[in-house]
């Protein structure tokens, strides 16, 4: 059965994404389809291969979670959100694809989670964000956690919004005005900090932008 773990996390924060999602939950599969672009290609490109574990930081509905699970039949998968109402109704998603056996989530904060702790994993062979990054204020605190949770040989990859550098101004204009109704702010500066994190500790950075400049894609893979 997809189990929620109870967890101190920032309260705050907790309420503030139960605030946004409370309704917004029942019809966000649906319309972020249209403009949460790469997260199926992000997947795609996880190449679990039999039985490794994946941690989604962020995981929302548990959309991309159960799609992770079925691309990839023996991976054990995990997930971890800071809204209770989103956790809800993920792990009520997640039941009715049968898939309660393999997936686990727990209610936990980005900024400050230890794999081990959350889950009782040491490490994870793929980590990844999904459009959480941009919603979270000291995003910057976020990257080492991520990191940490990467066990040898594993990858954390990233998709998120980009800053529309190959776009028209208006569109940037009308799609940030948008996206700050959601607490939305997108970052130029993932990059760096990804930059800094790898030099530090010997791990590589692939980070490319997607459909001009829209969105990005970023994979640090830890050596083995
Ligand atoms: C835009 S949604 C993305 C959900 C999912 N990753 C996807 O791609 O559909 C952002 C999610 O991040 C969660 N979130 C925001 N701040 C967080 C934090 N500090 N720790 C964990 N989750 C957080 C929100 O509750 C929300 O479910």
């Amino acid at each position: 059965m997809a189990r929620i773990l109870e967890l101190p996390v920032d309260a705050d924060a907790g309420e503030k994404m139960d605030a946004i999602y409370r309704y917004q939950r029942y019809i966000y599969d649906f319309t972020r389809k249209y403009y949460l672009l790469g997260r199926d290609r992000l997947i795609r490109g996880l190449n679990v291969s039999g039985h490794q574990s994946v941690l989604e930081i962020g995981c929302g509905t548990g959309r991309n979670l159960i799609a992770t699970a079925l691309a990839f039949r023996e991976a054990r998968v995990f997930g971890f959100d800071i809204s209770k109402a989103m956790l809800e109704t993920s792990v009520k998603s997640i039941q009715r694809r049968g898939l309660s056996h393999r997936i686990r989530t727990a209610n936990a904060d980005a900024t400050n989670f230890e794999a081990e702790t959350l889950f009782g994993e040491p490490g994870f062979d793929r980590v990844f964000i999904s459009y959480t990054l941009s919603m979270i204020p000291v995003w910057h605190e976020v990257l080492p956690c991520a990191a940490d949770a990467i066990a040898p040989g594993g990858e954390l990859h990233i998709v998120d919004f980009g800053m529309q550098q190959g776009l028209p101004g208006w569109f940037k204009r009308l799609l940030f005005a948008w996206l700050e109704r959601f607490s939305v702010r997108p970052t130029g500066d993932v990059k760096f900090a990804l930059e800094y994190i790898a030099r530090q500790r010997g791990y590589a950075l692939r980070y490319e932008t997607l459909y001009r400049g829209y969105a990005y894609h970023a994979v640090l893979k830890r050596p083995a």
